[in-house]
């Protein structure tokens, strides 16, 4: 077969012709490559990417299909700090957001952009957030000056092809994404294995719907489709559309009858959706035919359907996870989804062409090369404290590896919306699980949530703040007008979902967490759909409904109704000192706060 000759274009449609030829004016790049979006293309890439030092392929027994990328260590994470809604007024940004004039931003991207290609391939990499041709899906175009970028894309999203007939088969608006690592080639320079730059700007154009990001290789900085669309950009869609775009996960929970009960939860970045969404039941629930099937670990587009129940899709077609702390004991299902055909991230490289990372078995290797290149021994270890995988080292795996990808996973109109849970990395102060009293109630929990932050993202590591809906990075307009919006979906649904916070990371005066977690979350999850579906009775207490001891399926546990207690408690003095933090973001909110948010605090008050 003659191979395809990629500076070929795949698309006739003169708007993103005209595009690519005015952007290539702009960075001039020395070739450029539209992406098909093939197996044969992923191999090549990947194959130049081993010769250039990017790769490494991993030992294909052990590892088949499988690649390890090791970062520049000035970029392993996003940057918040970095990150701009350039709305016409800064108003509309609202103060959770960094706001910059468009104008003045767009001069800078223009400097910025100027040459920032010379030397590289500019990929033309089409993409679909949701399946191909599905109502609720979204179409974007990256242009990128980087192949690891393709390949993960290749696994995060459905690319190529496909998506470039379905841009010239409707016409269809596409999201233009602009990104450069920002490393420019001068003739007979040598390339770095990964390039970026100590300059980072991950830009949106709420208005015209674009993207600009230039500096950065990792993650959500640079797979545009991810945070940047499905959530900034997105959420500005949502908004204008009637939809909702959130940073949930979703699963199906098949109960014992049979019947399918669908949840979304937000969670804060690091803080556990990837492994709810893939959670194995304890055995003595699972034999009594309690299963979970996965959907999506990271965002979810809800929409009401046409009978006005709410509906949801997995934009995303892969799992960017957080690889420390995941293992067979605590996530079989991810270790077997990333077992092959995976692209890992700054974990560490095992002697035996291997990957190994803090957490996936109890003893580690004895000898490993670290995420950056260095030699990493246990004795190291402990001596000078060093991780061999950066915390924030993550998996780009497909999917469908997932064993309990659910069969709807890919369905066009999307799986129904049973229950809504929030929940945030809490030492104290906020219980296990409760129930919201109803959709405002609700709506409150998640405008108010606070989290300790992670390694995620750039930052305090530890410190408690307010992380509303588990947007705060990620809401690409006034946080006050999405809570309205959220307020306002419930008049655009027939049945309204129940509203959940969970907290599996409460601790002990010790520091040690009063709840194993994990799998054991099941127990709260069946809670769950058991009120989501009516089937159990709740205690009133002055956040919500709370479950008695022995509402809980504690089969096969030995969980004394005392420690379920001290997980359940609500402190009032606690609770005195939260409420004063809701306010600190409410003071900041205040032109744009929904009434619902005042009175429901008053309730809340009134009530403790
Ligand atoms: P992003 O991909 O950044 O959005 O993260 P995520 O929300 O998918 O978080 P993930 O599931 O990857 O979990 C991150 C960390 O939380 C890992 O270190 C897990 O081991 C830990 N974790 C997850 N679930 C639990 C739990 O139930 N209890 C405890 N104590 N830790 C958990
Ligand atoms: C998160 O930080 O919430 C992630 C990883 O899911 S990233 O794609 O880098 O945003
Ligand atoms: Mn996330």
């Amino acid at each position: 077969m003659k191979a395809r000759n990629p500076e070929k274009p795949l698309t006739k449609n003169p708007h993103l012709l005209k595009w690519v030829a005015k952007m290539a004016e702009l960075t001039t790049p020395a070739a450029i490559h539209w992406v098909d979006g093939s197996q044969e293309e992923y191999d090549t890439l990947c194959a130049q990417m081993v010769a250039a030092g990017t790769l490494t392929k991993l030992n294909d027994q052990l590892w088949p299909g499988c690649h390890y990328a090791r970062s520049d260590a000035g970029d392993v994470a996003r940057v918040e700090d970095r990150t701009f809604i350039c709305s016409l007024s800064r108003d509309n940004a609202g103060p959770t957001n960094n706001w910059v004039d468009p104008f003045a931003m767009r001069k800078t991207l223009k400097g910025l952009f100027t040459g920032c290609m010379a030397g590289r391939t500019m990929y033309v990499l089409p993409f679909s957030m949701g399946p191909v041709g599905s109502p609720l899906s979204q179409i974007g175009v990256q242009l990128t000056d980087s192949p690891y970028v393709v390949v993960n894309m290749r696994i995060m999203a459905r690319i190529g092809l496909p998506v470039f007939q379905e841009i010239d088969k409707n016409g269809k608006r596409v999201v233009p994404c602009m990104h450069s690592v920002g490393a420019p080639l001068a003739p007979g320079q040598a390339d770095v294995p990964w390039p970026c730059n100590r300059e980072k700007y991950i830009v949106h154009f709420p208005e015209t719907r674009e993207i600009w990001s230039y500096g950065s290789g990792y993650g959500g900085n640079a797979l545009l489709g991810k945070k940047c669309f499905a959530l900034r950009i997105a959420s500005n869609m949502a908004r204008d559309e009637g939809w909702m775009a959130e940073h949930m996960l979703i699963l199906g929970v098949e109960d014992p009858q049979g019947d399918k009960t669908y949840v979304a939860a937000a969670f804060p970045s690091a803080c556990g959706k990837t492994n709810f969404a893939m959670l194995i039941p304890p055995p003595a629930l699972r034999d009594k035919g309690w299963k979970v099937w996965t959907v999506g670990d990271d965002i979810a587009w809800l929409k009401p359907d046409a009978r006005g129940r709410l509906h949801a899709i997995n934009p995303e077609a892969g799992f960017f996870g957080v690889a420390p702390g995941t293992s067979v004991k605590t996530n079989p299902n991810a270790m077997a989804a990333l077992a092959k055909n995976t692209i890992f991230t700054n974990v560490a490289l095992t002697p035996e062409g291997g990957v190994w990372w803090e957490g996936m078995t109890d003893t580690p290797p004895p000898e490993l090369t670290d995420w950056q290149g260095k030699r990493w021994t246990p004795a190291i270890a402990k001596e000078t404290g060093a991780k061999a995988a950066h915390p924030n080292a993550r998996f780009t795996a497909p999917a469908s590896q997932c064993p309990t990808i659910d069969p709807a996973w890919e369905a066009p109109e999307g799986v129904p919306i049973s229950a809504l849970i929030f929940g945030g990395r809490r030492a104290g102060t906020v219980p296990l699980v409760y129930q919201a009293f109803n959709w405002s109630a609700g709506v409150y929990v998640g405008a108010t949530m606070g989290s300790e932050m992670t390694a995620a993202a750039a930052g305090t590591i530890g410190k408690v703040r307010r992380d509303p809906f588990a947007m705060l990075p990620f809401c690409g307009y006034h946080m006050g007008d999405y809570f309205r919006h959220w307020i306002s979906m419930q008049r655009k649904l027939s049945e309204t979902p129940s509203i959940f916070c969970v907290n599996w990371f409460r601790k002990d005066a010790d520091g040690r967490f009063l709840w194993p977690g994990f799998r054991e979350n099941m127990r709260i999850l069946k809670w769950i759909v058991d009120r989501a579906r009516g089937r159990v009775p709740a205690r009133e207490t002055p956040v919500g409904w709370q479950p008695r001891y022995e509402d809980i399926d504690w089969t096969g546990a030995d969980f004394t109704p005392g420690q379920f207690a001290a997980l359940e408690a609500i402190d009032r003095s606690a609770w005195r000192a939260e409420i004063i933090g809701h306010e600190e973001l409410f003071i900041d909110l205040h032109a744009h706060l929904p009434k619902e948010m005042i009175y429901e605090r008053e309730l809340l008050i009134c009530r403790l």
